[in-house]
């Protein structure tokens, strides 16, 4: 059994809060992606898809902080409940802004506070990438609401994700460079 340095006890169990999380919310989109998909709603289908694809590479990123801090990754996948495609987005834009708006910014002012650069990193990264995703859920929960499902919503569409810190984006040629961890722009992946 690895050990963790008693400096660095609670910003593992961040760590390993945050890795729950980003592997649940990747759990939750891709089965919230098949239900918007059997609804006939592609675009919010792919925006599921993309999101999840940023979730996984942000608990691979946590997960690989949490080993190099001694700890033991681990966690508990819960059942996810499918409802319509507008509850999901619903659930999906609490959950991020959750992330954003409390959780991110509570374990980075702990790592912060440790001066632990890792952990920072890696927070960081999804931090920024949770706040396109609430915004872009945002966006089609009010499409959805008003009907209009011959927006970007109804067919399915790219998003492009950065391999690295899991930063989306849904124009293409928005950047050169990721502008949160530098990736080279054509090393991103493009989720359908
Ligand atoms: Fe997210
Ligand atoms: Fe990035």
């Amino acid at each position: 059994m690895p050990s963790i340095a008693a400096e660095n006890e609670i910003t593992v169990r961040n760590l390993l809060a945050a890795f729950e999380g980003e592997s649940n919310a990747f759990a939750k989109y891709i089965a919230f992606a098949a239900k918007a998909d059997e609804d006939g709603l592609h675009g919010a289908a792919s925006l599921f898809r993309a999101a999840g694809r940023a979730e996984q590479i942000h608990a691979a990123n946590h997960a690989r902080v949490i080993k190099q801090l001694g700890g033991d990754v681990r966690c508990e996948i819960h059942k996810v409940e499918v409802k319509t495609t507008l509850e999901n987005l619903k659930t999906a834009l609490s959950g991020e802004q959750h992330e954003v708006d409390v959780m991110y910014p509570e374990f980075l002012a702990e790592a912060t506070a440790r001066g632990n650069t890792l952990a920072i990193r890696t927070f960081t990264g999804a931090l920024e990438a949770e706040k396109t995703h609430a915004r872009l859920y945002g966006e089609a929960i009010v499409l959805l609401q008003g009907g209009k499902v011959d927006s970007w919503i109804g067919s399915a569409r790219e998003f492009y994700v950065c391999p690295v810190c899991g930063y989306t984006s849904e124009t293409e040629e928005e950047h050169e460079r990721c502008p949160v961890c530098n990736c080279p722009w054509e090393k991103f992946e493009i989720i359908r």
